[in-house]
């Protein structure tokens, strides 16, 4: 029963996919009426750098801001963030408000200011030590440090206080994104009654057995029960919240499994799978500056004739890049055939370095890429090129394209977007994605050829199938995905957890 909901609820999601963007926006705005409208994230959606004497900006590259940015410039409203840039503090007006997008200004971004006491707390701490562990089944164990959980609560609060202050007493509705924000929805439904507030959470939520290891699991729940709406990318995830939430004191799931109710009021859990700018992306993929790119990259490296593979991280230990790693060497030592022919670029984006299992991983990383390309390297071939650093949209555009064969092989991801940027971006029609079960993507990826990371003998046959497989098989597959893509892109996703919000504020 309960699957069968989730299941017709996300159909219905894709249904409404072929809607217009355009349109979509028209109908939220209009919808919206005097209502302020106030997205809360931890990462802005814009940043100011001092660069020398001068003051730039950039937009960070991510989910999260495509999806939400396009929706707020066309209906306006406020996006409450943490300032981390180092000119943020030299744009914002006296109430800490600096109009964006900076060069042609449609909608507010409100920055709040945290010490590095509390970024080393609620940031590095409580949020990626404790929660994201936790939430990710990786087998690192999370860290629960009761300074973390204080100061975690604090900046929640200061948050809240932000966001209060933004809505001045008016009938809010306001979108919370992610695992930063656990507490935040319990403290406005306390302090602003009216407001309508949703959140989505953009990590696994795991079973119960896992989650109430934490020992503030039970207040965990309790803050997120102050949301209406409560989304997450799969029926898995909401079904296993729907269950951790009915093991607190007070709570009543309903029979259908879709709310749960407590203090008088309820909190609807759905499915809202993210995605990507599928036009976007595969628009670019046509522009000459991509081009370019790709006979770069082909001349720097010398993949002229070779069977290009790419595996494009964060460098974080749910993405399962030692465990490819290993699959590869499995795969060449098995398949001696292809030494010489295959090029494999690892690209791997730093991510939380001031966090100790992030810099082992990534020296964990930079070893067996060492020990691979020792093992095997002949003339002037190597198997693993590996690249560093924050790669431009041209390069990954370019990398997209260049590669016969994608590989994501996260130990356990909410959704995975190189994935969907992968499909995305080959308007050629062709290109095998190599994807991890464990993924929320998988659901909707199914002409993937789907892996085990951890079973490294079977993820290396299945490497082999990939590069063997046929043409018309590939562009079977490949025209597939970019079907499930594009009908349900980063937009529609945005305005459709908006609507839905709507709807339980009565618009
Ligand atoms: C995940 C999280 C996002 C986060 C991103 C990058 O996708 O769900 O909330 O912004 O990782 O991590 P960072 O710690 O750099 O913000």
């Amino acid at each position: 029963m309960l699957i069968a909901n989730i299941r017709d609820q996300t159909a219905n999601m894709v249904k409404r996919a072929s809607i217009d963007r355009e349109e979509l926006f028209r109908q939220v705005k209009a919808r919206l009426g005097d209502r302020p409208f106030i997205v809360v994230s931890h990462r802005e959606p814009y940043i100011h750098h001092l660069s020398g004497r001068e003051i730039t900006w950039n937009r960070p590259v991510g989910g999260l801001t495509e999806a939400l940015d396009p929706l707020l410039r066309a209906a306006g409203g406020i996006w409450v963030a943490h300032g981390s840039g180092s000119a943020d503090k030299k744009v914002v007006d006296v109430r800490d408000r600096v109009a964006v997008p900076p060069d042609s200004p449609e909608y507010t971004l409100r920055r709040v200011w945290l010490t590095p006491d509390e970024i080393a707390g609620f940031y590095l701490g409580f949020s990626n030590q404790a929660l994201w562990p936790l939430c990710h089944i990786a087998f690192t164990a999370p860290v629960f440090r009761e300074a973390d959980w204080k100061t975690y609560r604090k900046v929640n609060r200061i948050f809240a206080d932000a966001v209060l202050k933004e809505s001045a007493g008016r009938r809010a509705v306001v979108l919370v994104q992610d695992y930063h924000f656990a507490m935040l929805p319990g403290i406005l439904r306390k302090d602003a009654p009216d407001m309508t507030i949703g959140q989505f959470w953009h990590i696994p939520w795991p079973p119960y057995e896992v989650f109430r290891t934490c020992p503030w699991h039970e207040e965990i729940i309790a803050g997120m029960l102050g949301n209406d709406l409560l989304g997450f990318h799969i029926g898995d995830f909401c079904r296993n919240f729907v269950e951790s939430a009915g093991h607190l004191p007070g709570a009543a799931t309903d029979r259908r499994g879709v709310s749960i109710a407590r203090d008088g009021r309820k909190t609807f859990v759905q499915p809202f799978p993210i995605s990507v700018d599928f036009a976007g992306i595969s628009g670019q993929s046509r522009r000459p500056e991509v081009r370019q790119e790709m006979e770069r990259l082909s001349r720097r490296y010398r993949l002229d004739g070779k069977i290009v593979g790419i595996g494009l991280d964060r460098i974080d230990y749910t993405k399962g890049i030692p465990e490819r790693l290993l699959a590869l060497d499995k795969f060449l030592e098995d398949n001696p055939g292809y030494r010489g022919k295959v090029v494999f670029i690892q690209a791997g984006m730093p991510s939380r370095t001031d966090i100790g299992t992030y810099r082992d991983l990534a020296r964990r990383v930079r070893r067996l890429i060492k020990d691979v390309n020792e093992k095997y390297t002949t003339g002037d071939w190597q198997p693993v090129i590996s690249l560093t650093g924050q790669l431009s949209r041209e390069t990954l555009g370019a990398l997209r394209n260049l590669a016969d064969f994608c590989v994501v092989s996260s130990l356990h991801d909410g959704m995975n977007l190189v994935a969907k940027e992968y499909v995305a971006a080959r308007n050629d029609g062709d290109g095998v994605l190599v994807l991890s079960r464990f993924t929320g993507a998988a659901e909707e990826l199914a002409d993937a050829i789907l892996i085990n990371p951890f079973a490294t003998n079977d993820f290396a046959a299945r490497l082999k199938e990939a590069l063997t497989m046929p043409e018309t098989e590939r562009r079977r597959r490949m025209k597939n995905m970019r079907r499930v893509v594009a009908g349900n892109d980063i937009f529609h996703w945005g305005a459709g957890i908006v609507s839905r919000l709507l709807e339980m504020a009565g618009a």
